[in-house]
């Protein structure tokens, strides 16, 4: 009974947020477990709305709950949704460890789950279904590819990098970190100064930026950043220090979101690697093979581009993040 109450429940609720239905092909018995991370950055505001919007167009209830930043609240999350019996279980894990007694009742339970954005690593295999998300990996070679046509470019003789990191133990912040190591590796130019981790918050992004400008000081050239969010916590500080973002210092982020793109065009913002939040429609339509039993991908990547001071970009299409 509790179960199908959740069910109107937050079907009204992904209404009401979200406008109109569009139509599709779901079923509205259909009940869907979705643990949020949090709220720490558009882009995750952005996956949230897209989350919800694609529920509602496909006529899929969903449990949503919002895991506030922390792990535990995402492991009771899972906890209740295993205890309403939904059809499907989604998450983005926070971290990628920690997982392996939560998952193990989900499966005992005999409910599917989908990871979405990040990925986990647990001591026992088959315990999720499949993972729809970004390939950080590539996401971090295509920024250190840009630095180097950037050094290039610049006809500079040695580079000096600070990267600020996402969340520690992350899929994303290590995976950013070892596409760009590895994309920059063997040029004798490169010299990654210092990484410090900046918990893809704006707040931590400037307080990085900060400690890092007191240590090496104009010795910096690029700051490479693991998302907007702290990318543009970073940009007011390096000008408060009297320096360029985007001239003196070359300014490399990952996401895509319009507040960055904008900063962009400014030109203080060199290069921005797309991560694209809208996985929405790529989980309802796995959510509704599952149902039917179908065979699903084990790893589904969107397609992804980059952004950057090489472009004309006074085209591009508003980003609706
Ligand atoms: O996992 C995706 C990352 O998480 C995005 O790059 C970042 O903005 C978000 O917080």
């Amino acid at each position: 009974m509790k179960r199908w109450i959740w069910c109107m429940l937050a079907m009204v609720l992904a209404l009401t947020a979200c406008g109109k239905s569009e139509g599709g092909q779901g079923d509205p018995e259909l009940l869907l477990g979705f643990s949020q991370i949090g709220s720490e950055s558009a882009w995750r505001v952005g996956n949230t709305n897209d989350i919800l919007a694609q529920a509602e167009a496909y006529h899929i209830g969903l449990m949503f709950e919002d895991a506030k930043q922390k792990q535990e609240n995402q492991i009771d999350a899972i906890r209740r949704f295993i205890a309403y019996k939904v059809d499907v279980i989604a998450f983005s894990p926070i971290v990628e460890d920690g997982w392996d007694n939560v998952l193990l009742e989900a499966k005992n339970a005999g409910i599917p789950v989908i990871l979405v954005d990040r990925d986990i690593s647990t001591k026992e295999e088959g315990l999720t279904t499949c993972l729809i998300g970004a390939d950080f990996y590539s996401e971090g070679v295509k920024a250190g590819e840009y630095l180097l046509r950037k050094a290039d470019s610049l006809g500079l003789e040695r580079v000096n990098i600070v990267e600020i990191t996402g969340t520690a133990n992350s899929t994303p912040m290590r995976q950013r970190q070892a596409g760009f190591a590895d994309a920059v590796a063997g040029d004798r130019r490169i010299h990654i100064l210092e990484s410090i981790d900046g918990d893809f918050i704006k707040s931590r992004g400037a307080e990085c930026m900060k400690i890092l400008l007191d240590k090496y000081g104009d010795e910096i050239d690029v700051v490479y950043s693991h998302n907007d969010e702290m990318t543009l916590g970073a940009i007011p500080v390096i000008e408060e220090a009297g320096l360029a973002p985007g001239k003196d210092i070359v300014v490399i982020s990952i996401d895509g979101g319009q507040d960055a793109i904008d900063v962009l065009k400014q030109g203080k913002i060199n290069c921005i690697v797309e991560c694209t939040p809208r996985l929405g429609k790529e989980l309802m339509e796995t959510v509704l093979r599952l149902r039917n039993g179908e065979a699903v991908e084990k790893t589904i990547h969107p397609d992804e581009q980059v952004f950057s001071d090489e472009q004309d970009l006074s085209n591009l299409e508003p980003r609706g993040y």
